[in-house]
């Protein structure tokens, strides 16, 4: 009798661990949710733009990794960079998925752009492509002839207007115009800004358009973790991407359209665009119109306001910093000299260009929250368990300006960058992100930006429109915008004048 009652109870144990586990899995070491968060919301209703400077400050009061609720989606906060180091080292793979979004229903952007496709074997195939044929050494000198064409025409253009004196210049067009014209000779072969007025129109609904695309997309959207929302068109986003999606379309097709008329036959010329025709003729069933639109749609958008709006930051800095503006011409003056133009292998000569550029990349990022990341499995970072499917956002604008770990982190001061190499310090300046999803423009960013402001400092002297400092406020949009475009009055340097007659 005591035996039976032996197994009975044996058995009961048996049933309450088994249900216990069922009914109450055991509490995971999770990180610490920060501030309150409320049902079905979650921590929404701290969404305030910009985004990355209100996280910055919830992640100084609870800490650099937090675990908060965007609606029903989970979401780690990382702002320090030894959790981006786990990130990005460690647990690389895990995080190298992206999360999807409603913009990318529209825009394709959750299959068919390289920027947000699903980590996989897709992914990789869309990557290797376009660092084969776009980003690879290779291919970014063979298209050296064409930056420096684009740079001359931009001081071509500042020569034609500078004479007068009370000709203020909208910088933030002239850099978008360049940018666009770059990646648009890499891609179709054609410049897209000119002499030519109808083709100029065309442009500027592209720069529309990408500021729109900028507007609608990432992590701003709260129709993305309130599907309630989606349901009701709270703030008529789909509608909004419905009609984005078909100017997009337009635009991309057309492109394509034109390109099949008349494609060059040259091997050493062919542009991205003759490769994936190419490409299209041996396997239509992979690489469709629509593949064809999500690759060429992601490198316009991704490489040309993030390019443009860091040379806007660089010379509104500049502007207010005359002593830092004169230090970079006279280094220019002192490698290059001013008999002749400055050109793309100069730049590695000039290490205080270079601190300028680094120092404006630390105070604005144009991926102040990097691409959001998301978890294929669980995963442990600081000590904590990650559960599978998390979005990750490292907030790199907070790490970039962190008082621990830089001083007087608000100031322009690009001697501090004089000891490091390239654009990274470990994982506390990282203007490109850091592993396998990291920036594959960093080359081609950095030779634009380089040669395009190293040209206008060697050939111009640059002042502000008036006494008044620049206005440095942040705008709102996924590329830090500034909140005013920049203008700015130039003449040019009289020892450079027979160069630029020339041009
Ligand atoms: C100053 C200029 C630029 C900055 C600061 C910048 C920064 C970034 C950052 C922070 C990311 C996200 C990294 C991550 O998620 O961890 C990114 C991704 C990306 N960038 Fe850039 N970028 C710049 C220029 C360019 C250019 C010129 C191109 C191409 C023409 C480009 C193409 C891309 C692409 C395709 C991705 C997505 C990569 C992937 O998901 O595999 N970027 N960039």
């Amino acid at each position: 009798m005591e035996m039976v009652a032996f197994y009975y109870f044996l058995a009961f144990l048996l049933a309450f661990f088994l249900l216990s586990k069922q009914f109450f899995p055991k509490r995971k070491n999770l990180p610490p949710s920060g501030p309150l968060s409320f049902p079905i919301i979650g921590h929404l209703y701290l969404f305030k733009k910009p985004l990355h400077q209100n996280l910055a400050r919830i992640s100084s009061q609870y800490g650099p990794i937090l675990l908060l609720k965007f609606g029903s989606r989970r979401v780690l906060l990382v702002s320090s960079p030894s959790a981006a180091e786990e990130c990005f080292t460690t647990n690389d793979i895990v995080f190298a998925n992206r999360p999807r979004f409603l913009s990318g229903k529209y825009l394709g952007f959750d299959y068919t752009v390289l920027a947000l496709a699903p980590y996989g074997q897709h992914w990789r195939n869309l990557r290797r492509l376009t660092t084969l044929e776009i980003f690879s050494s290779t291919r970014l000198q063979m298209f050296s002839k064409t930056r420096t064409n684009e740079v001359h025409s931009l001081l071509q253009r500042l020569l034609a207007i500078a004479g007068n004196s009370s000709e203020t210049q909208d910088m933030k067009s002239m850099f978008f115009e360049l940018t666009l014209n770059n990646m648009m000779m890499m891609i179709a072969g054609k410049r897209y800004y000119g002499d030519n007025v109808g083709v100029l129109d065309k442009a500027k609904h592209f720069q529309e358009l990408v500021e729109e695309i900028f507007g609608a997309g990432g992590v701003s959207n709260i129709e993305d973790f309130l599907p309630l929302l989606k349901w009701v068109n709270f703030n008529g986003l789909e509608k909004k991407l419905v009609r984005l999606q078909k100017k997009r379309d337009q635009f991309m097709k057309e492109l394509i359209e034109e390109h099949r008329m008349a494609r060059t036959q040259s091997k050493d010329e062919k542009s991205l665009l003759d490769v994936l025709l190419s490409l299209q003729e041996d396997d239509p069933n992979y690489y469709t119109d629509e593949i064809i639109v999500g690759i060429i749609h992601v490198l316009l958008i991704a490489g040309t306001d993030t390019t443009a709006g860091t040379m806007e930051w660089a010379m509104s800095l500049l502007l207010n910093h005359p002593e830092v503006l004169k230090e970079a011409q006279a280094e220019i003056d002192a490698i290059v000299g001013q008999d002749r133009l400055l050109n793309e292998s100069d730049i590695s000569h000039l290490p205080y260009l270079h601190c300028i550029i680094n120092e404006t990349l630390r105070l604005y990022p144009a991926g102040p929250l990097l691409v959001p990341h998301e978890s294929s499995e669980e995963c442990i970072v600081g000590g904590y368990s990650i559960p599978r499917g998390t979005m990750l956002l490292v907030n790199l604008w907070a790490i970039q300006k962190d008082p621990n770990l830089w001083e007087e982190p608000t100031k322009f001061i690009p001697e501090r960058m004089e000891s490091i190499e390239g654009v990274r310090d470990g994982y506390k300046l990282m203007p490109f992100g850091s592993g396998r999803r990291s920036c594959p423009g960093e080359g081609l960013a950095l030779r634009v930006v380089g040669l395009t402001l190293g040209s206008l400092i060697q050939c111009f002297e640059w002042e502000r429109v008036d006494e008044e400092l620049i206005d440095m406020t942040e705008g709102t949009g996924l590329t830090m915008p500034k909140a005013k475009p920049l203008e700015a009055k130039c003449k040019p340097r009289p020892a450079m004048l027979s160069f630029l007659s020339q041009l």
